[in-house]
């Protein structure tokens, strides 16, 4: 009698993770994994985002939106770490669900890290491709319309074709070797620490004060409620709600939410980190600290260099404000930059995406060839290739925000359980070996709950429709085919 409860010990975990001479090698240093947190964090997100996010939302407070949202994402990231240096094996959230909430709850938290994982590489593709398409133009060469964008975009075309080229490309590179692919990341993230570094630096010097006042715009219904003169649910349903004052840094929050994905992406990794009770929360954490600051940094200059009314409908408002600084020959160097930042967003993500659907198959749930390695590399080749049929897909037909809202709803679930999943350990498993462990245990997970939540809470309807499709073809397979041959549950 199979049972859908039951959750893997400890000990099971970590020998599987002890049995990685078959598998997976152990190369990454701390370094490293910082790197490759880095990696996955700064792109779309940053270059893109923000400008946006300021124009609509929080004007040049777009700083205190960053702030808040790394604030959410730190409380979810001590989770993660502890998590990490507790159950070093691939597999991220799933794995710690399967360790705390049993096989059902682990199903559909790793069915769930598809939409954060491959649909966010699609988003990052899609988007990279209008980048491209930039660059191409300024050596003189147009790329048509109809191969930049799918069949549903706002400009419609048939097919976004550099966005599939990009993630075959990159899913080839992952199945050569994680130490490669390592190696590339790390190349890549230089450069666009770089660019973020050198934009801050010269753009400095540039700020126009003006442009930062006021520095939280007014926000008409928030100063009628001061007033007496609208209720607090009135405004919340009303246009006012999110353009501006503090509304609108709440909003612009979830907005820039986006930037910040990536950071549990190291976690995945971690039955490949050398040292992963030190490396893992030195990953996380150390990748999601060194982005806040370097975040808050940029989106104080790019305020400051250009006034945010201006970055309404700007997908690169990097250029935009850079061209304030007189440095403008640098122009291309920085665009060079931000689609080498933007390539290494994607390599993460699929090395990522692949590495839990590896874990799935070890345990079972998923069919054997999703757990393969290639004799040679080391690496699960079978799942790359399945995954580049799939992102490539999405990449090259679905319109970016819908990818988007998607990758942001998927992930902020599996962070709320990820930071459940924390205060159940600690009462099934007080006294396991933890590397790290969160402080304020349950304040701080219940705190992660509770802001993950309240960001999902602001996501469009659709999203929240999808999820349900999405988890509910899930259910599906889980109980065709994983439920019966869970290794675990075929133990007894
Ligand atoms: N954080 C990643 C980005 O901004 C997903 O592109």
């Amino acid at each position: 009698m199979s049972n859908l409860w039951k959750t893997k010990s400890l000990s099971q975990l970590l020998q599987n993770a002890d049995d990685s001479e078959k598998g997976l090698k152990r190369t990454l240093s701390a370094t490293s994994l910082v790197a490759l947190g880095i990696g996955a964090i700064i792109g779309a997100g940053l270059f893109s985002l923000t400008g946006i996010a300021s124009a609509e939302n929080a004007g040049p407070a777009v700083v205190y939106s960053f702030i808040l949202a790394a604030l959410g994402c730190a409380f979810a990231g001590l989770c993660y770490a502890e998590f990490a240096s507790m159950i070093p094996v691939a597999g991220s959230a799933y794995t710690y669900s399967y360790a705390t909430m049993g096989e059902f709850m682990a199903w559909i938290i790793g069915w769930d890290l598809v939409l954060e994982y491959a649909l966010g590489a699609a988003t990052v593709a899609s988007s990279w491709s209008q980048y491209v398409a930039k660059f191409m133009l300024s050596f003189g060469i147009t790329l048509p319309n109809s191969l930049l964008h799918g069949p549903w975009d706002e400009t419609s075309g048939y097919v976004n074709l550099p966005a599939i080229l990009i993630i075959c490309l990159l899913s080839l590179l992952l199945i050569k070797g994680t130490k490669e692919s390592a190696l590339i990341n790390n190349i890549l993230v230089i450069l666009k620490v770089t660019v973020v570094l050198v934009f801050i630096a010269l753009g400095w010097g540039f700020i126009n004060p003006e442009n930062h006042q006021p520095f939280i715009p007014v926000n008409e219904g928030e100063v009628l409620m001061g007033q007496g003169k609208m209720g607090f649910f009135e405004f919340f349903q009303s246009d006012y709600f999110g353009h501006y004052g503090w509304s609108g840094i709440l909003r612009g929050a979830g907005v820039v939410f986006f930037a910040f994905i990536g950071f549990d992406a190291v976690s995945t990794a971690a039955q490949e980190a050398k040292n992963p009770q030190k490396g893992m929360p030195i990953g996380i954490i150390g990748s999601l600290i060194i982005c806040t600051i370097l975040y808050v940094l940029f989106s104080y200059v790019l305020t400051g260099l250009e006034n945010y009314v201006n970055f309404k409908g700007d997908a690169s408002p990097v250029t935009t404000a850079f061209a304030k600084t007189g440095y403008t020959f640098l122009n291309s160097a920085l665009t060079i930059a931000i689609i080498a930042g933007y390539t290494s967003v994607m390599l993460v993500m699929l090395m990522g995406q692949s590495r839990v659907f590896y874990s799935m198959s070890v345990d079972g749930l998923l069919p054997k060839f999703f757990s393969d390695v290639h004799p040679k590399t080391s690496t699960p080749w079978k799942t790359n290739i399945i995954f580049m049929i799939f992102v490539s897909l999405f990449a090259g037909f679905v319109p970016v925000s819908d990818l988007g809202h998607m990758v942001s709803i998927g992930t902020l679930f599996a962070f709320s359980l990820v930071c459940i999943g924390v205060v159940v350990m600690r009462k099934t498993n007080p006294d396991a070996v933890r590397g790290f462990r969160v402080p304020l245990v349950p304040l701080v997970p219940i705190l992660g709950v509770i802001i993950c939540v309240a960001l999902m809470a602001g996501l469009p309807i659709e999203s929240w429709e999808r999820l349900g499709i999405w988890l509910a073809l899930g259910l599906v397979i889980y109980f065709v085919y994983g439920k019966k041959h869970s290794k675990i549950n075929n133990q007894q």
